[in-house]
């Protein structure tokens, strides 16, 4: 077992019956879903979950998990979901697969927010994975330019290689990748970025995770909860 497949399957433990579940996007997310599958497969229990992406919607659908729509719901009890980098105050850039949008939605909705991942996404600081930013295919290269404004380094990420047409979100949006290399601010760049014209959503999750469930390659899963870490500035409060 992958250390990524242990973080997710360690998640499990935090289901419980009669849940409205959020399902994230992404290789370690797929693990969950894959786990919850084959414990709802073997013996069905009372319980519901939103997808943050087609992709999700279709996978949990190949196990038959119900699936309900994000506004079919009041709230949603528990997601579960991967991240592109963490920091000390479990404060997450997410986005890399593309579904920045709908996972932010979701995790908003959610009152507990659970990261699953490797220790290779453990950073001391956020900022070396290009910071993924939605914005509107309207006027996107004015958009970009206003962009440039926080960091020089800014690309629109393409469906495959050069030269092919933009990446398109399931929401129709395009992506801003910013190569910001450090933040040391991610609150205050989050808000700053969420000002900006043509920006629909950041990558940048801010006290939004309470737990991040951490594989190794010696095969336990670390346990990291906001209460232990220490307030960044800017960052999440601790609680
Ligand atoms: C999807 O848009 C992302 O936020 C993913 O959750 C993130 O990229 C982690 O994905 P992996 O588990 O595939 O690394």
């Amino acid at each position: 077992m992958t250390p990524r497949e242990a973080a997710a399957r360690r998640a499990m433990d935090f289901v419980r019956e009669g849940m409205t579940l959020g399902l994230g996007t992404g290789k370690t997310a797929s693990h969950f879903i894959a786990a919850l599958g084959e414990r709802w497969s073997r013996d069905p229990f009372p319980l519901r979950c939103v997808a943050t992406s087609r992709q999700t919607y279709e996978l949990a659908a190949q196990w038959r998990i119900p699936l309900v729509e994000l506004n079919e719901v009041e709230r949603i009890d528990l997601t579960v979901d991967g991240a592109d980098e963490v920091d000390p105050a479990l404060n997450l850039i997410k986005g890399g697969g593309g579904a920045l949008v709908r996972e932010k939605l979701v995790a908003a909705a959610s009152q507990e927010l659970i990261i699953v991942c490797d220790a290779s996404k453990l950073r001391p600081a956020l900022g070396a994975f290009p910071l993924p930013v939605a914005i509107l295919p309207f006027g996107w290269r004015t958009t970009l330019r206003r962009l440039q404004a926080f960091c020089q380094h800014v690309t629109l990420r393409l469906s495959s290689g050069p030269g092919t047409p933009p990446y398109t979100t399931d929401d129709g949006l395009y992506i801003a990748d910013m190569h910001l290399q450090v933040i040391r601010d991610p609150g205050a760049l989050e808000r700053s970025l969420k000002c900006v014209t043509g920006v629909a959503e950041v990558g940048l999750f801010i006290a939004m995770a309470s737990r991040v469930l951490v594989g190794h390659e010696d095969g336990h899963v670390e346990e990291k909860t906001r209460s232990q870490t220490v307030l960044q500035p800017g960052g999440g409060n601790a609680t």
